[in-house]
């Protein structure tokens, strides 16, 4: 049950319909895949760039399965978003690449202005950096000046830097448990599930920006009752940023890396998985023997054909990753006094995650 939510004004800031545009867009951009014959040659041809720029490419778990394995067979990293942040901090590397959806992209350059971070495809959105323009949220600060700021990354970097606290899903319970100790009041944004979620978790006084994910809002509680009813042996992993009654029904709640190490951990032969279906790539790998169920997002009462997997990250292909190593171009650039302010936020987050020993990828830390 909630704990002391509240009471969210109607005309409170945060619901957009630029997303849902936005998605349609995204959806018509998607990068042509090689052909089947062309595609050793292709990966063979962006490793050998790769090392002769000296680049390392970073991943997200919601990338198509041959960019996963091309970051790790490459000597780069696929990861949740909290992670791939701290690898590109701590690689030497001179040029990063970073496939996965531009707030990603943003934050590896404001941690390494020095270093070269490109994308391959910079349109790479979020509907939770959409839903949260810079200047309504700065508008919402400035309404609420006695509590402290803490922003999800899926923010742009402009919104980082008007934040105190930049967190990623595997941090955001101990660091909103650590600041409710200390007696703050929060702003949270832009992720109302998550918000809510981390909320009920803590119990802390938190205002929430009315932000969400369009591929985990997607979710549907009857169809995935149903599903959980025809495999009732089957374990329930649940990224946070799913609607409310999806949260309920979880046996794991985490990040993305959280839920993989929950697949492997858990006693389980059966797996129903709440989030982008990009991660099942690595689940699946890990442990071949199990089995994994994608939860289900056309339920009674949908009206269109709705699916889940991004389509920013879905931008991200072979092709137009081999075109900007070739080309050079898809560079990401911060503007360097609103890098300079959002690395403070994004910082006390590294910090902290340091400090509390924060187990990543791999550590079983479901
Ligand atoms: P993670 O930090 O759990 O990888 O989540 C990022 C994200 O965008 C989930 O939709
Ligand atoms: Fe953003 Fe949702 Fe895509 Fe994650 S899955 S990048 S939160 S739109």
């Amino acid at each position: 049950m909630q704990k002391n939510l509240i009471p969210i004004p109607y005309d409170h800031p945060g619901a957009t319909n630029q997303s849902a545009c936005s998605t349609a867009q995204a959806w018509a951009s998607q990068p042509r895949d090689p052909k089947p014959e062309e595609k050793a040659a292709l990966i063979a041809h962006i490793k050998q760039m790769l090392k002769d720029q000296g680049a390392v490419l970073v991943a997200h778990y919601y990338v198509n399965s041959d960019l996963q394995d091309l970051a790790e067979s490459s000597g780069g990293y696929v990861s949740d978003s909290l992670d791939m942040a701290k690898f590109g901090y701590e690689h030497p590397a001179r040029t990063l690449v970073v496939a996965g959806v531009r707030f990603m992209g943003e934050t590896a350059k404001i941690l390494n202005p020095e270093k070269r971070v490109l994308m391959p495809d910079l349109e790479a959105n979020c509907s939770l950096d959409l839903g949260c323009p810079a200047d309504e949220f700065a508008a919402f600060c400035d309404a609420h000046p006695d509590r402290t700021v803490v922003v999800y990354a899926n923010t742009s970097a402009q919104v980082k830097a008007r934040a105190d606290w930049m967190v990623t899903s595997s941090i955001a319970l101990p660091i909103v448990r650590h600041l409710k100790e200390q007696g703050k009041k929060i702003l949270w944004a832009p992720d109302r599930h998550l918000g809510r979620y981390i909320q009920e978790q803590t119990g802390a006084d938190m205002l929430l920006w009315q932000g969400s994910c369009v591929v985990h809002d997607e979710f549907k509680l009857v169809a995935l009752e149903e599903l959980m009813a025809a495999h009732p042996a089957a374990r329930v992993l649940v990224h946070p940023e799913s609607p409310e009654p999806i949260i309920a029904l979880a046996d794991v709640v985490g990040s993305t890396t959280q839920l993989i190490n929950a697949s492997q951990a858990l006693d389980a032969h059966e797996f129903i998985v709440a989030t982008d279906n990009g991660i099942l790539h690595k689940m699946r790998t890990l442990s071949p023997n199990k089995v994994f169920l994608e939860a289900p997002t056309r339920g009674y009462g949908a009206t269109c054909v709705s699916c889940n997997h991004c389509p920013w990250m879905a931008m991200n292909g072979l092709l137009n990753l081999a075109e900007v190593l070739e080309q050079g171009n898809n560079e990401i650039h911060v503007e360097r006094a609103v890098g300079e302010r959002a690395r403070v936020s994004i910082q006390r987050m590294l910090d902290f995650a340091k400090q509390i020993n924060l187990p990543g990828k791999g550590l079983g830390n479901a």
